[in-house]
């Protein structure tokens, strides 16, 4: 079977001992590896018709092990066998001594629980530490063609903390996607087109009218006002209405003076909207609503085409699958109105075809708030029945929770008004300087002012984002600045600290790791050493779960976990004092391995760290 696994491109390693440890790059995907070895058990014990469901996933305890196998639960039933029986069937064929602890312990009714060697454990520590960028994690081959469509504010509106939500989720998932090795595309489906352009443009030309001759230099101020006064002139007068409805036709038609206009509404909101993506340090590329204007009015004939569009009081419409009204009638989704304006499903279902047929993106995820999830399921469903994208493309829907305020209520701020994105990020970074400095007075330590303000800004910015991040993106959450400053507990203060605090303790021990990781002869014998280098090593099944769940709160939970774990590790062994040389360089290189994963998640959530504090 070992001949086996060769075929099937598992390559084995040589013999691991003292610093011979060498790890064939196969062997460092663990769980690819387990996995085969089962099947293979499987195919060995029942025959190759079997289906060899190996239903391997990483241990819920650490008492069961790094990896569980529930394969003789599944299997007992079709084979009319005792799982248990099953179970020795397939721990008898299992080939795995050069990864695994042998045999393996069969738990409970059948589980087969599987644990890491130490030897393999070392030898992939070292081959960690040696890859300072991945930590050994490979990339995904092949790669996924994916867009994750997230943040898209709407123009001379309100970037409200729902926007932030998107924002800080989305960029999350794409860097998770992106070190997975996929090639990701950001888009940021900003909401630029759309019949309140009329009533604005129109407004521009009484307040501004400069601004449809020449409109590249003007500052509107704060647009949101505009948009207001703009609403307040539209709903008194019913002519500024008339005259709205004929300004957008004219913005439809292509007119010049109409289009600049539009133009500088939009590079005012742009210039806004780039100062938040500065300070969350996020990349996305816009691509509006009104990119996918001209596919709209082919999106309604071919679904007129395929009969599903059907008119109804001069209006378009599609009559959805499983989608009833309180009247047991069944809900339509408009794509065009009896005016001839089109919807915003129009546009998202015209950006399905582009991004799957243009862009050849195999999997779209949309990042917006649970509030939406009627609007994507409905879209999804009529795109599916019109064969708007190839059936192996995966659409999905990402949706987050609200936030509220400290009370639960609405997120307001003291005199109720919606709370800009830019105050909340700057006030983050204000409360942040003032502990920041109290503490350190209390320590009797001096930084410069330059330092202070780059600690501010790093930390209150991270802890935004955590407060954000940590939380099961789906549940609703509340945003209070002191819970998210504090220093206990899982806030991101708390993880910068740790992960400074770390790197200290391996600066101090004044010794390169990575330059002489081969000649190390790791002893790692305390329960606490090996338990921690074990969880970190599991980034890899972290980040694979993370790939499909696209949770990442389940990234923060895993840091916490490993800052805890490097607590004890700290508390029980020494590192600097050290019994022996041996003794102190592996507990180092524990510290650097703790630290790069920590480093490395920061990266993933878009937060940046600090070496001191
Ligand atoms: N602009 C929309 C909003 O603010 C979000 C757009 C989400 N993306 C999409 N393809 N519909 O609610």
């Amino acid at each position: 079977s070992r001949a086996q696994a060769r075929a099937v491109g598992v390559v084995t390693y040589a013999a691991m001992e003292g610093n011979n440890t060498d790890l064939d790059p196969a062997m460092l995907q663990t769980k690819k590896v387990v996995v085969q070895r089962v099947v293979d058990a499987i195919r060995a014990a029942f025959g190759s018709e079997i289906d060899p469901n190996p239903m391997v996933t990483p241990a819920t305890k650490e008492e069961f092990g790094d990896f569980q196998c529930n394969a003789a639960m599944g299997l007992a039933k079709s084979l009319k066998k005792k799982p248990r029986d099953v179970a020795t069937a397939i721990v008898e064929k299992l080939d795995i001594a050069d990864l695994c602890v042998t045999p393996p312990e069969i738990a409970g009714p059948g589980f087969i629980n599987l644990k890491l060697t130490d030897e393999y454990v070392k030898a992939k520590m070292k081959h960690a530490l040696q890859d300072k960028e991945r930590l050994g994690i490979a990339k995904r081959d092949p790669a996924q063609r994916i867009i994750v469509d997230f943040s898209s504010p709407n123009i001379a509106k309100e970037m409200h903390v729902g926007h932030l939500r998107s924002t800080i989720i989305g960029d999350c998932l794409c860097r998770i996607l992106e070190f997975l090795g996929h090639d990701v595309l950001r888009l940021n489906h900003v909401g630029d087109w759309g019949t309140q352009f009329g009533m604005l443009i129109l407004y521009l030309r009484e307040v501004a009218p400069e601004a449809l001759v020449d409109g590249s230099d003007l500052d509107l101020g704060d647009l949101v006002v505009f948009y207001k006064k703009a609403k307040a002139r539209f709903d008194e007068d019913p002519e500024f209405q008339e005259s709205a409805r004929k300004e957008v036709v004219k913005l439809q038609a292509g007119d010049e003076e109409s289009l600049r206009g539009w133009k500088t509404l939009c590079n005012q909101s742009r210039i806004e909207f780039n100062r938040v993506y500065d300070i969350l340090d996020v990349k996305l590329e816009e691509r509006g609503e009104s990119f996918y204007n001209p596919f709209l009015k082919q999106v309604v004939t071919d679904l007129q085409e395929k009969q599903l569009a059907v008119e109804n009081e001069g209006a378009q419409c599609v009559f959805l699958e499983g989608f009833t009204s309180r009247d047991g009638s069944t809900q339509p989704l408009l794509v065009q109105k009896s005016d001839g304006g089109y919807m915003y499903s129009t546009t998202d279902l015209a950006a399905i075809r582009h991004r799957t047929h243009v862009e050849k993106a195999t999997r779209v995820l949309y990042v917006t708030d649970v509030g939406q999830s009627t609007h994507f399921e409905q879209v999804f469903q009529v795109a599916r029945r019109a064969e708007f994208y190839p059936p192996s493309v995966s659409l999905e829907h990402v949706p987050f929770g609200l936030v509220q305020g400290e009370d639960g209520k609405k997120f307001k701020t003291r005199s109720g008004d919606t709370v800009r994105l830019r105050d909340l990020l700057d006030e983050a970074v204000v409360r942040c300087k003032a502990d920041y400095t109290r503490r350190m007075e209390e320590e009797g330590r001096a930084e410069t002012s330059e330092y202070v303000e780059e600690v501010s800004k790093v930390v209150g910015i991270a802890a935004v984002k955590y407060a954000d991040l940590k939380n099961n993106r789906v549940s609703n959450y509340r945003f209070s600045y002191d819970k998210m400053l504090t220093l206990t507990g899982n806030t991101a203060p708390y993880m910068l600290y740790a992960y400074a605090r770390i790197q200290g303790i391996y600066r101090k021990g004044g010794i390169d790791i990575t330059s002489r990781v081969t000649s190390l002869d790791l002893k790692l014998d305390k329960p606490e050493e090996m338990s921690l280098v074990r969880l970190c090593l599991r980034f890899d099944q972290i980040l694979e779960v993370l790939e499909t769940d696209l949770k990442p709160n389940f990234l923060c939970e895993y840091m916490y976990e490993v800052a805890s774990k490097f607590n004890a590790f700290y508390e029980n062994c020494s590192v600097l004092n050290a019994e022996s040389e041996r003794v102190m360089e592996s507990r180092l290189a524990i510290c650097d391995l703790t630290a790069r994963t920590l480093a490395l998640s920061f990266s993933l959530l878009g937060i940046k760290t600090l070496e001191r504090l």
